[in-house]
């Protein structure tokens, strides 16, 4: 397979090529991250989008069932043996015309790319599809991730399925119940970190050095393959069009690198036309991605990024003692690991970039779960981002947007039941009290 894809560091000082039968998390030469790349010439690239669609008739073939493996040329890293699925991607997009008269849009215009449907209730499963793919490739035994709970719900499930040992780090109280309920039910060894996810981060980086674990982060490149896939099935659910924008929360930002990657790709095939455009949401506790390019000026730059801009914001977090903190915990996430590949795919994407009041995001939940399926808080940034990107006029009512709703309504419960109960928000609709009684009943019911 070797001559199909290859690893590639993204310094343009660098640049070192790696195999795939290799497996690190950061380039070994620079430090710097690392992307899978492809000699398109060597893979039989489908001539058109819509055969892809044509797969949905072979379903009994596992690859074709995968909402990830559907699109194999595009992620061609691996032979077939390999290939792990479960079942991932098996995703909705849902036009949601209640939400965009609400929200001053078009009828027809706003789509919601529902991840939550997936097997672990997170649109981790696609990236775990691959990166699972390669750690059998290249015979690995064990791994870990650091997680702000929906990566160790899904590296559970996938390592279990897999057979393989996984460890994994949360921060102590920093994740959801529900998501730390699932690594513990799926049988990962689970380490809470008093300390945020950062510190886990960088924890987990040196354990899986240390002891030569497979790491399943999104610095891991395969993993980003299979987060590609998201955008594939939001163009398949648009009848292989593309639309104007597309809305995703920033944590680590691995889905918003992976999307842009998704986009360059396509565009070099000659499969789409143009590129959308993206924007990505932060919440206010949590928003690195927002200070470092809107205030600070941070740019892809052809890959040379000004490090200083970083280096010295990252100091200011310590010299504060800086801790990142949002209700939306799954992005509560202060030093993004693809902050570089992030800046390329705004480049690629023409993106912006807006932090969210976690009183914002909880209200778009709110209206998310009232007009549509529900997810959790930090997917609702993405109708949080739109209404200040309506506001702002830089996306119009008449224009095409699919927000990609990252995680299941249930995933994060405690947050939606604390908004309704304590009527924190504008959209609360608490329960009501009634004693045992068929009259008290009625009367509370006219
Ligand atoms: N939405 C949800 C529901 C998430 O779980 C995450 C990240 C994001 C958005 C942000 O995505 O990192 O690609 O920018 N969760 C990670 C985790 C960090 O550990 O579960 P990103």
């Amino acid at each position: 397979m070797a001559e199909t894809a290859y690893q590639k560091c993204i310094n343009p000082e660098c640049k070192a090529e790696f195999s795939c039968n290799e497996s690190f998390f950061k380039c070994p030469d620079c430090g710097d991250l690392l992307d899978t790349c492809y000699n398109w010439d060597k893979i039989e690239v489908p001539k058109k989008l819509s055969d892809f669609g044509k797969r949905w008739a072979t379903r009994e073939n596992r690859l074709d069932f995968s909402g990830v493996w559907r699109f194999r040329e595009l992620l061609d890293f691996c032979p077939d043996k390999y290939k792990v699925t479960i079942g991932e991607g098996q995703t909705l997009l849902q036009q949601n015309d209640m939400l965009a008269e609400f929200l001053g849009m078009k009828k027809g215009g706003l789509y919601l790319q529902y991840e939550g449907l997936n097997p672990s209730g997170s649109f981790k499963d696609n990236g775990m599809a691959a990166a699972f793919s390669h750690a059998k490739m290249v015979g690995a035994k064990s791994c870990a991730c650091a997680s702000t709970g929906n990566t160790s719900a899904a590296v559970a499930l996938y390592a279990h399925h897999c057979g393989m040992k996984c460890t994994v780090f949360v921060g102590s109280g920093r994740i959801s119940f529900n998501k730390l309920s699932q690594a513990l039910d799926y049988g990962a060894k689970t380490i809470q970190i008093l300390g945020d996810f950062d510190d886990c981060m960088k924890q987990v980086q040196a354990v899986c050095s240390e002891l030569k674990l497979y790491l399943l982060n999104s610095l891991n490149p395969f993993r980003l393959e299979g987060q590609k896939a998201i955008m594939y099935r939001v163009l398949e659910g648009l009848n292989w069009s593309v639309p104007d924008w597309i809305i995703v929360p920033g944590g680590n930002l691995g889905n918003s690198s992976a999307f842009g990657k998704a986009f360059y790709e396509l565009k070099q095939l000659g499969l789409i036309g143009r590129v959308p455009r993206m924007a990505i949401i932060n919440a206010t506790g949590a928003d690195t991605l927002t200070e470092l390019v809107n205030k600070r000026n941070l740019k892809w730059n052809d890959g040379k990024v000004d490090k200083k801009i970083i280096d010295d914001f990252y100091a200011e977090l310590t010299a504060k003692k800086f801790s990142p903190h949002t209700c939306a915990s799954a992005i509560e996430i202060s030093r993004p690991v693809n902050l570089k590949k992030c800046l390329r795919a705004i480049d690629v994407c023409n993106g912006v970039v807006r932090a969210v009041s976690d009183e914002a995001i909880t209200d778009a939940k709110a209206l998310i779960g009232k007009f549509g399926l529900g997810c959790e808080p930090a997917s609702a940034a993405t109708i949080a981002g739109l209404a200040v990107l309506l506001s702002e006029k830089i996306i119009k009512p008449e224009q095409t947007v699919a927000c990609v709703l990252t995680g299941h309504c249930l995933k994060d419960p405690d947050v939606t039941v604390n908004y309704h109960k304590n009527k924190s928000g504008r959209y609360s609709n608490p329960p009501v009290e009634c004693a045992n009684d068929l009259q008290q009943i009625i009367e509370l019911m006219s």
